[in-house]
């Protein structure tokens, strides 16, 4: 039996620590629970909305509705030769699931250490830090269809996986509730040390030939360093994305701006670095009101206590302004805000 409880405060449920409550709220532990709700004619017509660790959403104002929070959990694991198979249940904290492959020598997600969240929510942003992406190595998903109230199998190739970006944020967008995740993953240790920073820290330790645990505490080390840790100073790590432009505008930019961070993004494209863009606004550590930019990272916007939803996107909206006067270049959040 379901146990629906009435104005909830989401308080503990979103990494930015904005105090907003909820009409109703409701835990899934299992799979089957999500059928028994939505065939229930009750709730049919009542506004949703689905949670997982809460990481990346900004809550505007209190929820006039029901909130589904998925807890379901598990980890499993299949070895064949030298590939690992492992299936997570949505619920799961990301980072236990990173720890889990870290200390059995499951090797392929250990540069996504310490991200914020739940195994059901990385597919639906692919999630990415430090050169990897859930997609390099995502199986597939089993996801309950709402409509239908039957379960479904996506591959790799079904997700259309992009940068920060998915078939679950765009096309299939609130249609599907993701129940686990699988991913392949390898038993011949191989290490991804593309991102220079980590090269640089395991130089530092004096290690040459790091295993995938030394690879997630150097991660681990430089996202304490650089990013807020949201038990202390509510957030939900970048704000923003990096923003993809031409060639043709990145060549406008640059001439006005020669130290431009940039990175090729393939197809005559050109990332930049939404961080730099920010700090040379004059944003970077500032506070304004209860909200402000992160000292060390100026994408991250920080709540500093007492934060509304409003004010950070407020915030949010102040900062698009100002990037787009000085560089011509739009920011887009990367949050998802619930208003
Ligand atoms: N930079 C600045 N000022 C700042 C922040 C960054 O000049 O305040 C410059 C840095 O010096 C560097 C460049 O911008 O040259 C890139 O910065 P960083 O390496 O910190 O990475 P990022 O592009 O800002 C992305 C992800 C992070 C991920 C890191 C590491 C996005 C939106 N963000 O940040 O992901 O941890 O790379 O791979 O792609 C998240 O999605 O929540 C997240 C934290």
């Amino acid at each position: 039996m379901l146990q629906i409880q009435e104005n909830v405060s989401l308080k503990n449920f979103n990494t930015f620590g904005i105090d907003v409550s909820a009409k109703y709220f409701v835990e899934i532990c299992h799979e089957d629970d999500l059928a028994e709700l939505f065939m229930d004619p009750q709730w049919q017509h009542v506004k949703r909305l689905v949670m997982g660790g809460g990481s990346n959403m900004l809550l505007v104002n209190d929820f006039d509705g029901l909130i589904i929070r998925i807890n379901i959990r598990g980890i499993e694991h299949r070895i064949n030769h030298d590939e690992v198979f492992v299936e997570a249940g949505g619920g799961e904290v990301w980072n236990d699931l990173v720890n889990y492959c870290v200390d059995r020598g499951y090797a392929g997600i250990e540069n996504l250490s310490l991200i914020p969240g739940s195994v059901g929510a990385s597919p639906i942003q692919n999630i990415g830090a430090y050169g990897v992406e859930l997609k390099d190595v995502f199986k597939s998903c089993r996801a309950f269809e709402i409509a239908t109230g039957q379960f479904k199998t996506f591959s790799k190739e079904d997700c259309h996986f992009g940068y920060r970006d998915s078939i679950f944020k765009g096309e299939l967008k609130e249609q599907y509730i993701i129940v686990s995740v699988k991913l392949h993953l390898s038993l011949v240790p191989s290490v991804n040390l593309k991102y220079g920073a980590i090269e640089q820290e395991l130089a530092n330790r004096g290690i040459s030939n790091p295993t995938i645990k030394d690879v997630s505490r150097v991660v681990s080390h430089i996202r304490v360093s650089k990013l807020p840790d949201p038990s202390t100073i509510g957030n939900a790590g970048s704000f923003f994305k990096n923003p993809v432009i031409s060639q043709e505008q990145f060549e406008t930019v640059h001439s006005k701006f020669p130290e431009l961070v940039n990175y090729p993004a393939g197809d005559g494209l050109v990332k930049l670095a939404a961080g730099w863009l920010i700090e040379q606004c004059g944003w970077k550590g500032k506070v304004v009101g209860h909200t402000g930019t992160w000292k060390n990272q100026a994408l991250v916007l920080v709540n500093h206590g007492g934060a509304t939803g409003t004010e950070v996107y407020n915030l949010s909206s102040q900062i698009i302004d100002s990037v787009y006067r000085k560089f011509g270049v739009l920011l887009e959040r990367e949050v998802n805000i619930i208003s």
